[in-house]
């Protein structure tokens, strides 16, 4: 410890700061408490949300103040609060989503557009939206300027457009929340701006004074007190390094290193943090009891611009990195671009450029940063123990990795001018700009003299599966003093693939080959001249060859996304039928809508986390914790001996269906089952006790794990669809095969999994109740079949479980049976400890455990004529569903029933439902259906490709008459009148627009060698069925009224559609029944107060829900109007509301009336329609698609709220985008899932969704029988996305048509088809393809 005394060191080791202005102190935290986890514990602020913990989704964004007392300013960024420690806060001040606006105070203008523009569904991302949006909004004001037009900000439309770039959602496919970011754009058209509920499209002159009004500078980030402290504060004596809660922040080298040189430095024990990012990097494996931040020492701060070069502190942020080296010579302002596609705005803003660096050297951290400084010719300054050195960033990445108690204290770029220097910089990466780290990265530096040729040249790639980032020195050499031909770049390319040679283990080693090839073909070809190109092609680089722009052209990636709505109004119904804002979505914004997690832990309260089981198939021998400081943080360990005597070993199961074991034991079936639950006193012990455990297996006497399909028919181990689920085979199969005039027997196809990342994981909390009772919070899709479970579980009677769910942080299926094993497993804590146990499940442990969707493989024979008329099919389908029944039996049906969506003449199938050593998989939206779709495509294309026929012609041709429907679909096909599916594809696919689109696709593919595009338009039909719902409508003394349904709010606007329906259902009492949609609130699902309540799930929960409310309404209606005629023909005028109900009171009127709705008998199924048309780009030579354009036509029957399903059919789509394109759900060899986290596994971004994205909704008849005419929205357009699918196809053939060899035209393409698939589709080898057919060109041309 410094020279201090006591009391003054104990008040410079406190760490005060503001949160939303209130004044807080982080005394007595641990250390390793981030800001995440102090402002959900420790302030009333529950805004910010986990959801990954690895500054991956932007969940827990918060904008971080700091003041300067010097010059008495204040700056802002955003942050992740996930990674932030909070004893690097003092005297900082934070501002959270309630800060800016709430209940109270009333809401900020970017809660009330994220509202208006219908930017919230399940709201789980909303809050960190918000601050992400409100950053940017802080960040694009704050500068001196011109003022923007009033109501806008100085945010341009481009800035609005990365403004949440890293934040995810999984529910509103993005397009509203652009929206809503754009509305503060100052270059904004409003007019482009999608649906919204401030202005009736179409009709109505869009006016930002129609806006909630925005005026920067509305809230107070940094409050007068925390200035004013820290003003008293400045002539204090220096703060001292070490502090009593274990965070140490020496303010020299030489503080640090005599703390390095303490007694109590163990580098086990003691973490060193600049900002702490890289924890989302390299979890944690243990607690640290101690910190160093290095942040305040001031050789870590410079940033020094001189001629020759810039100099930056190793502690500075990669946002104040990019700042400084966008205002530069070429090179700068080249590296300041590449390092704004790392991470996203809110891990830039802190992560540090040195921290990035030293990962990179110490850790073989895919790094950009160190592969762009190393072609740029940086030097390091490094401190280590004894000396400080200055070395080149080659021999600093080269040195062995260095100590901890080694410090990079600064980087030197230097600056290299402009005059014949090229300097390019790439990275090849699921995503351009949202939070992706690349595969192969490289930078490029060349200095040519006049004649083109390489005077010197530096070569850098990094991230392809190598320890560090590396000089292609072998490729240098050569080029040095040669000027750049085709057979340069061939030899080129030749010498660099001995040398990028990914380390064993690296996911996808040729590819990224490939990609190195890529970017060295690109970058040479740019600095050539006599490629003999023709003049019209387009150069790698985007731009054309010859031509005047070879670089700085703008990229497919850059375009900005428009979009354009045509939806259908009525007011046949109103207010149901009105596209109302979201209930509740301002909430949802302001972050005080609460979730399970942000209920206030009841006293008492112990947390589990669970222990999963890496082995497929073992006996579980023995659980022990390594020796750690984790351990000491076990409480105890609750495993299968803790489930009550009279209870039984099951975490879940469906009536009729079959049960899943809650635990392990004796035997472990498969990787990633539960065998224990580690209870601790904190959430953030429980995950990380549960870390420490190491289990012993044996696998004696058991059987090999059985993994695949494969394996599974092979053994024979099946699980069987009981006979009221199976799908019946239409027609005689062989009949229809004799007439084919052609066969394709044998064609193959494979669907991965898809996991569902809802955005809030799995979530219980249980309270013992007196008398064996208990009420559990959960987040479920399931309240009735989550109480079933837990009371079998327990061995007490249903009534004894009460199962509580107000909202749930999206769902898509996943919180259904898997999070009954949530509740389970603290149901048995609960119950044995007699304690409250929460269970927030950590984002990787939800994504071993999860299961997923049903991998599938199928093999089909397909009979058709010359024509394109199909005759028969058969279908070999095996589906990979785990180890548990769970809802698998229900998948032969529905991906047959989406599969017959064209007129197969007749159709046969052996299913087989594959029981297997892996998580069962379970529903995930659209299940069985998106396959079977897929499946019906995959056929169709290959039908189309062996005739050679155009694809969208034999698509056509084989949808259904509605004969046919009825053959294939029976009673759910429905009346003629309402199969809309023919006139929808015509509207698409056989219009003028269709047609010349398609035109420009093949013209544009004519003339572009590296880029290719496609177009296709896929139909589809989704069966949907309809449950029996209960609901029940109760009216208080004061007029306002409480609804209860059978589902739940997963934020698909159920209770929005139920509020409009209760308003609906009793205008005949109330002439304002726009009035009355204020008085109704829809209360949370309740097992123990609406009984029945059966589950949300299968799309048709929200218009079941809705009836059973409409009749509940009529049941009070009919009680309640003799009351209001009594009451009217005695004043002569209307009765109000309000004496309504107070009249009804006197008379002892029963204000509340349930119903328990049954679907027709006779009308229990009915399909929906729809089709898409997309356009999409691919690059040759990354593989990388850009959606260039989506058009949906969905026919949505009378929409109950057009804004809800225009929600639901886009948010579906992208979900369904991720499926197709990206998201790959990888397992090892036994079956654990490795892809767990924001890391591995990528969904859909903001940067991802298709640039024009189109949706029209239509109302194609009537139909009394479906409620109030409506139809399903939530899973059926999730199977649109297959048109992005089919167009990569389309896009891939052209390539294949371009590079020819061993490429032939018919191909399987598999689903996901990821940047890796497409490029080895396109072929890996295409640029010494192209270079040899130029370089033997240019050899005949000579002789
Ligand atoms: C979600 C996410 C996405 C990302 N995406 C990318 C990407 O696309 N490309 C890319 O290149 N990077 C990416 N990163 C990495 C990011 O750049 C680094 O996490 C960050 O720069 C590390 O800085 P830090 O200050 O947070 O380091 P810390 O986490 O504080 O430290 C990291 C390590 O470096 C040590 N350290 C820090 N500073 C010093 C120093 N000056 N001297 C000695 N040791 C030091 C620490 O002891 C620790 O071991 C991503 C990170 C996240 C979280
Ligand atoms: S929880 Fe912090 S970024 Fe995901
Ligand atoms: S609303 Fe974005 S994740 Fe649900």
């Amino acid at each position: 410890m410094g020279s201090l005394g006591k009391d003054a060191a104990a008040a410079a080791e406190r760490v005060v700061l503001a949160v939303n202005s209130a004044r807080h102190e982080a005394a007595g935290v641990d250390p390793s408490t981030t800001l995440l986890e102090f402002l959900r514990t420790r302030t009333p602020v529950r805004g910010p949300k986990l959801g990954c913990g690895e500054g991956g989704c932007g969940a827990c964004v918060v904008l971080i103040s700091k003041y300067n007392p010097a010059t008495d300013e204040v700056t802002e960024h955003s942050a992740s609060s996930c990674l932030t420690l909070v004893g690097s806060l003092n005297h900082c001040s934070v501002t959270t989503s309630e800060g800016i606006g709430n209940t109270r105070h009333g809401y900020h203008p970017v809660q009330q557009r994220l509202a208006g523009f219908h930017a919230s569904q399940c709201g789980f991302c909303t809050p960190g939206m918000c601050m992400s949006i409100f950053s940017a909004l802080v960040k694009a004001d704050k500068p001196d300027g011109p003022a923007p037009p009033t109501g806008f900000s100085k945010l341009t439309c481009s800035e609005a457009e990365h403004a949440v770039s890293g934040n995810l959602c999984r529910c509103t496919g993005y397009r509203p929340i652009l929206d809503t970011c754009k509305s503060f754009a100052a270059d904004v058209d409003l007019e482009d701006l999608g649906l919204n509920s401030f202005w009736k499209k179409g009709t109505d002159r869009a006016d930002v004074g129609k806006l909630p009004e925005y005026s920067s500078g509305a809230v107070c980030t940094f409050p007068e007190f925390l200035k004013s402290e820290i003003k008293g504060q400045m002539n204090d004596i220096p703060a001292a390094i070490a502090g009593q809660d274990g965070w140490y922040h020496p303010k020299s080298i030489e503080e640090l290193h005599s703390l390095f040189d303490s007694n109590w430095f163990d580098e086990n024990s003691v973490k060193i943090v600049a900002s702490n990012t890289g924890a989302g990097v390299y979890k944690d494996q243990d607690l640290y009891d101690k910190y160093i931040d290095i942040q305040g020492i001031p050789e870590l701060s410079v940033i020094d611009r001189s001629s020759k070069g810039l100099e930056i502190g190793a502690a500075v942020s990669i946002s104040k990195v990019i700042e400084v080296f966008s205002d530069g010579t070429p090179v700068f302002t080249k590296i300041a671009g590449h390092l704004s596609k790392v991470a996203s705005p809110f891990v830039r803003n802190t992560a540090t450029v040195g921290g990035n660096v030293i990962m990179a050297q110490r850790l073989q951290f895919p790094s950009d940063i160190a592969t762009v400084l190393l072609a740029a010719g940086s030097t390091v300054t490094v401190q280590t123990a004894s000396k400080m050195l200055r070395l080149t960033m080659e021999e600093f990445l080269e040195q062995p990795p260095c100590d901890a108690k080694t410090i990079l204290l600064s980087i030197f770029v230097p600056d290299w001018g402009s005059d014949n220097v090229i300097f390019e910089t790439s990275r090849a990466s699921p995503r351009p700009f949202g939070n992706a780290v690349s595969f192969v990265n490289s930078a490029f530096l060349a200095r040519t003299s006049g004649q083109l040729v390489i005077e010197d040249i530096c070569l850098a790639f990094g991230a392809y599966g190598v320890d560090h980032a590396t000089r292609a020195r072998k490729v240098e050499e050569f080029l040095k003093g040669k000027s750049v031909s085709a057979a340069v770049i061939l030899e080129a390319v030749q010498l660099l693939k001995d040398v990028i040679s990914p380390s064993e283990g690296t996911t996808h080693p040729e590819y990224r080959v490939s990609l190195a090839v890529s970017f060295l073909f690109s970058f040479l070809s740019s600095l050539g001249n006599n490629l003999n190109e023709p003049a019209n092609a387009i150069a790698p680089n985007g731009s054309c060859a010859n031509g005047p722009e070879k670089h700085g052209t703008v990229g497919s990636d850059d375009l900005p996304v428009r979009s354009r709505q045509e939806l259908v109004f009525s007011d046949e119904y109103k207010p149901v039928g009105k596209p109302i804002t979201k209930a509740g979505a301002e909430l949802q914004a302001s972050g005080e809508a609460m979730y399970v997690d942000d209920i206030p832990a009841p006293k008492d309260c112990l947390y589990g986390a669970f222990m999963y089981s890496t082995h497929p198939h073992a006996h579980v021998k023995s659980v022990n914790f390594r020796s750690s400081l984790a351990s000491e943080k076990v409480i105890t360990v609750i495993s299968a001996k803790d489930i009550p005597v009279g209870g039984k070993n099951v975490g879940s199961g469906f009536r009729m269906l079959g049960e899943e074991a809650l635990f392990g034991d004796p035997v472990s079936e498969f990787a990633g089952q539960n065998i224990g639950i580690v209870i601790a006193e904190t959430q953030k012990y429980a995950y990380m006790a549960a870390k420490q455990a190491v289990i012993d297996y044996s696998t004696e006497n058991l059987e090999p794990p059985i993994l695949t399909i494969e394996d599974a028919i092979q053994h024979n181990s099946y699980f069987q669809t009981p006979p009221f689920l199976a799908p019946r085979p239409v027609g005689d199969i062989d009949q229809g095969m004799s007439q084919a005039d052609h066969k394709i027997l044998s064609g193959e196809v494979k669907l991965e999994s898809q996991y569902y990342f809802y955005m809030e994981t799995q979530t219980a909390l249980a309270i013992p109740d007196e008398d064996n009772c208990i009420t559990i919070y959960s987040s479920t899709q399931l309240p009735e079949i989550t109480q079933n479970v837990v009371a079998d579980c327990l061995g007490i009677p249903y009534h004894n479980v009460r199962i509580i769910t107000r909202r749930v942080g999206g769902g898509f299926g996943g919180k259904g049976l898997k999070g009954t094993h949530v509740a389970c497993a603290c149901a048995v804590a609960a119950f044995k400890l007699q304690r409250p146990v929460r269970m927030y499940l950590d984002r990787k442990t939800d994504m071993i455990m999860a299961g997923g969707r049903h991998p599938m493989k199928v093999k089909y024979s397909v009979g058709f004529k010359s024509d394109g008329t199909l005759t028969a099919l058969l279908v070999d389908l095996g589906i990979n569903a785990g180890i548990s029944p769970d809802l698998s039996p229900l998948m032969p049906g529905h991906t047959i029933s989406s599969l017959k969506k064209y007129n197969w003449g007749a159709l046969a199938f052996d299913i087989k439902l594959c029981k297997t050593n892996v998580s069962s998989k379970s529903a995930v939206r659209a299940p069985g259906d998106v396959q079977g779709s897929f499946i019906a495509e995959a056929i169709i294309e290959h039908v189309a490709s062996a005739l050679g026929a155009d694809t969208n012609a034999v698509r056509r041709k084989n949808l259904h008459s509605v004969e046919s429907l009825r053959t294939f679909y029976g009673d759910a096909a429905g009346d003629a009148p309402t199969y809309s599916l023919i006139d929808i594809f015509d509207k698409l696919a056989s219009s003028p627009e269709y047609r010349s689109r398609a035109e420009a696709v093949e013209r544009f593919n004519g003339g572009s060698r590296w880029k290719k595009r496609g177009i296709s338009c896929v139909p589809i039909t989704y069966e949907v069925t309809l449950r029996p719902t209960p609901g029940k409508v109760s009216i208080l003394n004061d007029g306002s009224i409480a609804v209860e349904v059978g589902g739940v709010e997963l934020g698909q606007g159920l209770y929005t559609k139920v509020k409009q329906m209760t308003a609906f259902g009793l205008r005949e009492l109330c002439p304002d029944a726009d009035g009355l949609l204020d008085k109704v609130r829809v209360i949370q699902a309740d097992t123990l107060s609406l009984i029945q309540g059966s589950f949300t799930g299968g799309s048709t929960t929200s218009e079941s829900s809705c009836e059973a409310v409409r009749q509940s309404c009529a049941v009070l209606v009919e009680r309640l109007k003799p009351i209001k005629e009594g009451l009217e023909a005695k004043s002569g005028a209307a009765a109000p509301w309000s004496a309504l109900i107070a009249q009804a009171k006197m008379a002892s009127v029963n204000l509340s009336a349930h119903a328990y709705w049954k679907p027709d008998p006779a009308f229990v199924k009915y399909i929906n329609y729809g089709a898409a048309v997309s356009e999409v780009e691919i690059d040759v030579l990354t593989g990388a698609t850009t959606i260039l354009r989506s058009d949906l036509v969905y026919d949505c029957g009378q929409s109950l709220n057009p804004a809800v399903d225009l929600g639901q059919v886009e948010g579906a789509f992208v979900q369904g985008v991720g499926f197709f394109t990206n998201e790959d759900y990888a397992t090892n060899a036994d079956g654990l899932v490795v892809n767990d986290g924001t890391w591995t596994y990528k969904i859909p971004t903001v940067d991802t969704i298709p640039k024009q994205f189109n949706v029209e909704l239509i109302n194609s008849a009537r139909d009394q029988k479906r409620v109030l005419s409506s139809k399903a929205s939530g899973e059926p357009p999730l199977l649109l996305a297959a048109s992005v699918h089919c167009a990569m196809r389309e896009a891939i053939r052209a390539a294949r048509k371009e590079f020819k060899a061993n490429s032939p035209l018919t191909f399987q393409m598999d689903v996901p088809a990821t940047m890796a698939d497409v490029k080895e589709l396109c072929g890996l080898d295409v640029v010494e393809r192209h270079l040899q057919s130029l370089t033997s060109a240019a050899a005949s041309a000579a002789v």
